[in-house]
């Protein structure tokens, strides 16, 4: 059991946030809120029935309804709204900076264009009241070249995100697909990072890392099956962004007590802690550094590491990474920890 000191040292830390889909943090009461604006019929008569259609048996089992509920989202004030009531939850577990996913094709491929999610999405970030910045993902069922159009479309709003990403379904979709769009995308100097090793193998780690030659990974957890590939994530100090609370709902670990958090720590990873899709999966950050640390022998060294690994691993210039990591180290020191 977690005990109550632990516990307020989990939700009082500052931290950062480095794997957030946008449209994951959809809530359902937002989902009917949009539809009722928007007039798009949904599916489900009430926010539980869509609530109780939130059971999971893998990754495809939980895009396809990811996907459904993204469709009430039309204008710039939809976008606006959903990224305000994240961060405005985001701050609440004082999360200092984020770093947030969004997913174009998503939109564009039901006609919604690209700079009216773009658009929404980063002035409320812009507003407030943490920091924030902008990953633009590849959908990694779609083509490469729906990837390239996607990245052409994207450059008159270039100073709006720092990155690409790579995310949907994994398994059958290697990182090595997408070799050509993340090359123009190193070209344009954008910050890359790629979902592999959530359901994929190792193989496909070791492809984001040296075809993508992407600067973290997103999840990782199958990383440990392979010890060459361990070996040199540590010493190569590549940042994991674990998401716990996602890979018990979507099953990549069968109950959080077997979930090898732990065990990334201790081999020396630089792991960090996040929500993938928090209106999904149970919980916004606090939440999954809770259940992680009430189900796991995880004490507050641990917390302090994943706290500092957050704020090094994210791709805040250095000066403000230094303070950030100053905080926490004085959040650490002062307490009564
Ligand atoms: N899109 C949103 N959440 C995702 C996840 N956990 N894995 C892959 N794609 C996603
Ligand atoms: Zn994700």
């Amino acid at each position: 059991m977690l005990n109550e000191q632990l516990r307020s040292v989990l939700e009082r830390m500052p931290k950062a946030e480095l794997h957030i889909h946008i449209e994951g943090s959809l809530e359902p009461e937002l989902i009917f809120a949009l539809a009722q604006r928007n007039r798009v019929s949904l599916p489900y008569d009430s926010v539980e029935a869509l609530r109780a259609a939130y059971a999971f048996t893998d990754l495809q089992s939980f895009l396809d309804i990811y996907y459904a509920g993204a469709s009430v989202l039309l204008t710039e004030q939809d976008f606006h709204d959903m990224t305000a009531a994240y961060l405005e939850r985001a701050a609440a577990d004082n999360v200092r900076h984020a770093e947030i996913f969004f997913d174009p094709q998503t939109h564009t491929a039901r006609g919604v264009p690209f700079e009216t999610a773009i658009k929404g999405i980063w002035r409320a970030c812009q507003e407030g009241p943490i920091s924030a910045s902008l990953i633009m993902c590849f959908l990694r069922h779609l083509s490469e070249e729906d990837a390239l159009a996607t990245l052409e479309a994207s450059l008159p709003h270039r100073d709006k995100f720092i990155g690409v990403g790579l995310d949907s379904s994994e398994v059958g979709h290697p990182p090595e697909k997408f070799a050509r769009v993340f090359e123009r995308a190193r070209q344009l100097g954008l910050r890359l990072v790629a979902h592999a090793g959530e359901e994929g193998p190792p193989a496909y780690i070791e492809s984001a890392l040296d075809v993508l030659k992407v600067e973290r990974i997103d999840h990782g957890v199958r990383s440990l099956e392979s010890p060459a590939l361990v070996e040199r994530l540590a010493r190569e100090g590549m940042a994991l962004t674990v998401c716990p609370l996602s890979n018990i709902k979507l099953r990549v670990f069968d109950v959080m007590g077997s979930h090898n958090l732990r065990e990334l720590l201790d081999r020396g990873l630089a792991a960090t802690v996040n929500s993938d899709d928090p209106a999904y999966f149970g919980g916004y950050m606090n939440d999954n550094f809770i259940a992680a640390f009430e189900a796991l022998p995880l004490d507050v060294t641990h917390a302090r590491q994943l706290a500092r690994n957050s704020f090094t691993a994210s791709f805040l210039d250095p000066e403000r990474k230094r303070a950030y990591l100053a905080e926490v180290d004085a959040f650490f020191a002062n307490a009564n920890h």
